[in-house]
């Protein structure tokens, strides 16, 4: 909305009157306060969601959250319509097109220390997993770290970000791209990726997915922080990691190398048991993993 409005005043020469302003938002305003005010009577949380951002079009939710990160509070919610610089993993761009996924941002205030971050991911996979088996019935696993899997295809990613000093946090954000009522994908995507729409064969709607999702991201939070590790956490996501004792590439940039993954352990790392039967612990960041067929 606030793009929508600076754009209104670019392209406007004299002063803008209201009514003019008011006419150049007219159908953001609806799409946008739609989705805001679904959300907003549905919402059952104590704090996860209850400062939410709607934007119609911003370049990436995370980036808004970034920018508003000091004036707003633990669990404010940065969602848009459209991303017009969607950012993925490893430098990659996210396809977010309009009205047909959740682009979210979450920000997050945590005491706990920048090294126990990256936690975070795996706690709000968690979290989305569950939320979209229970709206929509659909099997999920996660493929570890952080990416949601339905028949072996990407239907959610997460990227998160972090403002620290050595040892402390500024505030960390956790972005959320779920491909929800997408019908098509390019064909370089086709394989690999797949939308909730696609799997169940009808529409999902978007404001109930992320109110379950709040509702259990905020209570898998708590459990996280109450040992700021994922001890209380882990039966629950080694159920749904994908390729549970099954042979995977480590992609580690010091040498690939092939094993069979076994479980995650408490503070997030994936143990592999490597072809010569040593045990080892990867941990995200640059190594990744990939099943032998491929993506999954
Ligand atoms: C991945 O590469 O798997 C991570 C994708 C993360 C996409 C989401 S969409 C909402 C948030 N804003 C962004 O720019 N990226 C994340």
């Amino acid at each position: 909305m606030e793009t929508k409005i600076l754009q209104i005043l670019k392209n406007t020469k004299d002063d803008v009157a209201e009514e003019k302003l008011c006419e150049g938002l007219e159908v953001s305003k609806t799409v946008v306060w739609k989705l805001e005010s679904e959300i907003a009577s549905r919402l059952q949380t104590n704090w996860a969601g209850r400062e939410l951002h709607c934007y119609e079009v911003i370049d990436s939710t995370n980036n808004i959250a970034k920018q508003f990160a000091q004036r707003s509070v633990h669990g404010a919610v940065f969602l848009a319509e459209k991303q017009e610089a969607g950012k993925g993993r490893r430098g990659r761009s996210w396809i977010s097109p309009s009205g047909t996924g959740i682009w979210l941002s979450l920000l997050l205030k945590p005491e706990i220390k920048p090294t126990q971050a990256s936690m975070l991911t795996l706690v709000a996979a968690l979290s989305m997993s569950r939320a979209i088996e229970t709206v929509t019935g659909l099997k999920t696993e996660i493929k570890w770290p952080n990416d949601i899997v339905i028949n072996k295809k990407k239907v959610c990613g997460i990227l998160t970000e972090m403002s620290a000093e050595i040892e402390l946090i500024h505030y960390v954000v956790v972005g959320l791209g779920v491909n929800v009522n997408i019908e098509e994908f390019p064909q370089e995507l086709k394989e690999k990726a797949t939308s909730l729409k696609l799997e169940l064969g009808k529409s999902i709607e978007r404001a109930s997915l992320i109110c379950v999702f709040l509702s259990y991201f905020e209570q898998d939070y708590e459990i996280f922080m109450q040992k700021r590790n994922l001890s209380g956490l882990l039966k629950d996501y080694n159920q749904r990691l994908v390729n549970r004792n099954c042979e995977v590439r480590v992609l580690d940039p010091n040498g690939e190398y092939m094993g069979i993954a076994i479980s995650v352990e408490e503070n997030g790392g994936l143990i592999v048991k490597k072809e010569g039967g040593e045990y080892v612990t990867i941990t995200s960041g640059e190594v990744s993993v990939r099943g032998i067929y491929g993506y999954v």
